[in-house]
């Protein structure tokens, strides 16, 4: 099975092939050349138009650009939490929520009350709006168990999840997000180090991660994640300085962290050193709007050369948001990116963060092709702020979404 789009206005390439990450300061040299892309067995095989391709895609005014990879998104779990929204927009504060018994805890009672299927289907929901919205990669959360049966049966969905969509899927064990009831932080660490094993051996998790924050864990937890992680060959991750500055993010580089994630509160101090490593400051303007948060100093690390990545947090709670088109258009409104750095951070660096980016993340001959055909250059993805601009969607070479008003530009054996 082959596909051709030819006659692109703009076809998103990196500056040159084989990166597994840009940094920042670099995306201006992101290439935006209109042409045409040729995929053949589930590859992208030139850039070149193909006149013989089974499927034949009309480019003429759109922009090609790789599957949007969502790095970080806490799926699946089970119902909303409006109520609690109405709370915030009111004035009330996430801590005043969460000590009240709801937050993560009222999620988690909901994800213990629902069954499989019920939550199997509500992931499948999202994970199909994900699709329409361009996200071909995404990452699943634990975190809604607080139990050791539960975090694992939560991974077991993860995994489900993941066989049952058209997109790829990572999974990340959130085994520290609330401090669950009958233990403290410390004997639930406890139990965290012992339930390792069982992580490794039934569930396909890649990343282990931690919420430091006054109402959840430390900086001294967050060492002690760092070493499990080490110890077990499975990348950190971290949700830091969401809410209060807690300087965690030296903790986390010291401990070979993959990610550090929100940075709302980030120690201007943490700027360059954060920028300097090989870890991924993964921003979260969704959660930032929504709650009320300050704004990641998103200008200043990406200035400074961070891998920077931008996700939509989909949760329940702080982030009932899918579209990644939405994220980047909050980001480059509120943090002052260009739509290149905006674009970097949705694609090839967050396919760095789940250890994806040498098969996914760019459009480069030999990866898989993921692609979008958007409905017009990629400048109106912020400026049309709050319209889909996804046409049609690819995923390993195949037609796995296309917009009604798009349906002409397919031509061929589609
Ligand atoms: O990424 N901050 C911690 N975890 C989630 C929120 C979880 C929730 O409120 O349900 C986040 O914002
Ligand atoms: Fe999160």
């Amino acid at each position: 099975m082959s596909v051709c789009v030819r006659d692109a206005a703009q076809v998103l390439r990196p500056p040159s092939d084989g990166l597994a990450y840009l940094r920042h300061d670099r995306a201006g040299e992101l290439r935006l050349d209109g042409g045409a892309l040729t995929a053949a067995d589930g590859r992208i095989a030139a850039f070149e138009a193909d006149a013989s391709a089974a499927i034949r895609v009309d480019g003429s005014g759109c922009a090609v650009v790789p599957g949007f990879v969502d790095a970080h998104t806490h799926l699946p779990f089970a119902g909303w939490r409006a109520g609690e929204y109405a709370q915030k927009v009111a004035g009330v504060p996430y801590e005043q929520i969460s000590r009240a018994g709801g937050g993560i805890a009222a999620s988690a009672r909901a994800f213990a009350e629902a069954t499989d299927d019920a939550v199997l289907a509500q992931a499948q929901a999202l994970a199909g709006e994900m699709l329409e919205h361009g996200t071909t990669t995404f990452e699943c959360k634990s975190g809604y168990g607080l139990s050791v049966d539960a975090e694992l049966r939560a991974l077991r969905l993860a995994g489900r999840l993941g066989e049952q969509t058209a997109q790829g899927t990572t999974s990340t064990a959130l085994l520290a997000h609330a401090v669950p009831p009958g233990h403290d932080a410390d004997s639930w660490m406890d139990a965290v180090e012992a339930m390792l094993p069982r992580v490794r051996s039934r569930t396909r998790a890649g990343a282990l991660d931690i919420y430091v924050e006054s109402v959840a864990f430390t900086n001294e937890h967050l060492a002690r994640m760092g070493d499990l992680a080490q110890s077990s060959g499975l990348a950190l991750r971290c949700h830091v300085e969401q809410f209060a500055t807690h300087r965690s993010v030296p903790v986390a580089l010291a401990h070979g962290a993959r990610s550090v994630d929100h940075l709302a509160c980030l120690h201007p101090d943490d700027v360059a050193p954060l920028a300097a490593a090989e870890c991924a400051a993964v921003l979260l303007p969704g959660a930032e709007l929504l709650g009320a948060e300050h704004a990641a100093p998103a200008r200043a690390l990406a200035d400074a050369g961070a891998i920077a990545v931008l996700a939509t947090d989909a949760n329940p709670g702080t982030s009932p948001v899918v579209s990644l088109p939405l994220v980047i258009g909050i980001a480059v409104r509120r943090y002052g990116w260009s739509v290149r750095e905006a674009l970097l951070a949705a694609t090839l660096n967050a396919a760095w963060v789940l250890g994806r980016s040498d098969a996914v993340g760019s459009l480069e001959v030999g990866k898989q092709a993921d692609f979008l055909l958007l409905d017009g250059p990629v400048e109106h993805i912020p400026y049309r702020f709050g319209h889909n601009p996804v046409a049609a969607v690819f995923v390993a070479g195949h037609l796995v979404h296309v917009r009604p008003d798009a349906a002409w530009r397919i031509g061929g054996t589609a």
